[in-house]
């Protein structure tokens, strides 16, 4: 008799560098000759790549691994694997707190997931958490879609924001060579990839640690000097890049990105807070007029550009009119998306120490406020798009509406239009927007005479 292949099952919880990270665990282990199972129960190996990010996204892992456990117990060949930022934070902790674990390992490992799996199939209990040096990988990621694909391109961060884990947990900044970055989108374009999205914590950090600055200490390996190395990759159509710091985004790469065609008008640069104390305070490394500037910057070189960012609200001792100069700057600029959330004190950060925390009921009234805002300022900024012809590229089907087909415009709005997914994924379709919501569209393609 043989045995039939193992069924590996993963969960991703978190930011796109964690979406990137699992598709590549799930290429190594359909190398090691493992196959996907849609569903988790009925996998032989469950893997979850976690977030750390805020105390809600960590609970949400213990809550799922505790019914994992339990069938552990009943199907013992289970392996079970925890990836990514809680395993990183926590280490030796989580098998004390889950002993049925077989696998506790951090981000930094996930290129080295066959490796760990060989020494837990020899019967050890494996926690890898050291920092280590992120080796280049030849699998092939198992890639969630067809048209749009991932690339890292730098891991880590070197910033201290003093609410934030991702330093603690994703260690120091690791660019990768430009080379590297290149061969894998050439096979991107090769595969039919139509659109990539360069991905780091601070991209715009690009190329910082890499050898090869000018004696006048410039870096001959920036973002924007990447992004003029990868352009002309064939096959590929549109490139984006986050998430951007506005500590590192200069007028030269605005410049860039407004020259090159491929690279899509949309920039993602969280700001955090509209007031200069708690910015300070957050030791976020610039103010909010600088902020302004940016994007002020890159309305006047691109002036239809989309614009979204990230943003906390009750970070420790913030006032009502601290927070009302948050409300401030999102109605002046007018974000066509903003990432909200109540800041969450993290273990091992400075600001979970310090005595002037917020109630939750006043976190949660701003947040609310704030999102009321949010969501009435991009209603608004979805109106310019009413009539207009929109290019979008075709993704996948409309969930809601199977004779819908979705994409995004190259500003990144969901739009939905009639039409027949196998025909036209992968496409770049021109559509007239005849409805505006204040995060998507929907439209009617048009036919090339009406274009
Ligand atoms: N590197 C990016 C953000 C990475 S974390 C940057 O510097 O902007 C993603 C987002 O999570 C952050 O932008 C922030 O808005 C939010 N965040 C991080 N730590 C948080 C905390 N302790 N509480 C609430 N939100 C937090
Ligand atoms: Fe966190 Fe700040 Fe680094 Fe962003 S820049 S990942 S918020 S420490
Ligand atoms: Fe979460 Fe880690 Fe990303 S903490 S937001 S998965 S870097």
């Amino acid at each position: 008799m043989t045995a039939s292949p193992r069924r590996f099952h993963i969960t991703t919880f978190g930011c796109q560098m964690n979406k990137a990270d699992s598709e590549r665990m799930a290429g190594i282990l359909q190398d090691m000759g493992f196959i996907w199972s849609d569903d988790p129960e009925a996998a032989d190996l469950i893997l979850y790549n976690t977030c750390t990010i805020r105390d809600n996204a960590e609970q949400k892992v213990y809550s799922y691994l505790g019914r994992q456990a339990k069938r552990k117990h009943e199907q013992p060949d289970l392996t079970l694997i925890v990836a990514g930022c809680v395993a990183q934070q926590e280490g030796e902790a989580l098998l004390r707190r889950v002993p049925e674990l077989d696998l506790v390992m951090g981000p930094q490992h996930a290129n080295r997931l066959q490796d760990l799996l060989e020494q837990v199939f020899q019967g050890s209990q494996v926690v890898a958490t050291e920092p280590v040096h992120i080796m280049e990988d030849i699998t092939q990621p198992r890639r969630d879609s067809t048209v749009t694909a991932w690339v890292n391109v730098i891991y880590g961060c070197n910033e201290r924001c003093t609410y934030c884990v991702v330093p603690n947990v994703r260690g120091v900044e690791q660019s990768r060579t430009p080379e590297a970055i290149r061969a894998e989108i050439e096979v991107l374009g090769q595969q039919g990839y139509k659109e990539i999205t360069l991905l780091g914590q601070n991209i715009d950090a690009y190329g910082r640690d890499l050898p090869g600055a000018t004696p006048d200490g410039r870096h001959l390996h920036t973002l924007t000097d990447l992004l003029y190395f990868i352009h002309d990759v064939p096959g590929i159509e549109r490139i984006r890049f986050a998430t951007s710091h506005p500590r590192y985004f200069t007028e030269r790469l605005i410049r860039a990105c407004a020259e090159l065609p491929k690279v899509c008008e949309h920039f993602h640069i969280p700001f955090q807070s509209g007031d200069n104390d708690v910015l300070k305070a957050m030791s976020r490394g610039y103010t909010h007029e600088k902020y302004r500037r940016i994007i002020d910057t890159i309305r006047r070189y691109m002036p239809d550009a989309s614009i979204s960012a990230d943003a906390i609200v009750g970070f420790p001792g913030e006032t009502e009119a601290q927070f009302e100069n948050t409300l401030k700057l999102v109605s002046d600029i007018g974000f066509d998306q903003l990432n909200t959330a109540a800041y969450s004190p993290r273990p091992g950060t400075p600001a979970a120490n310090w005595d002037n925390q917020l109630s939750e009921e006043v976190k949660s009234d701003r947040l609310q406020r704030l999102n009321h805002l949010v969501a009435a300022k991009a209603a608004e900024r979805s109106q310019r798009y009413l009539g207009r012809v929109e290019e979008v590229l075709v993704e996948d089907q409309n969930p809601k509406d199977p004779t819908q087909v979705m994409g995004r415009t190259r500003g990144n709005r969901l739009t939905y239009f009639e039409g027949n997914l196998e025909e036209l994924r992968g496409r770049v379709v021109p559509v007239k927007i005849t409805e505006v919501r204040a995060f998507s569209l929907t439209g009617r393609a048009l036919v090339a005479a009406e274009c």
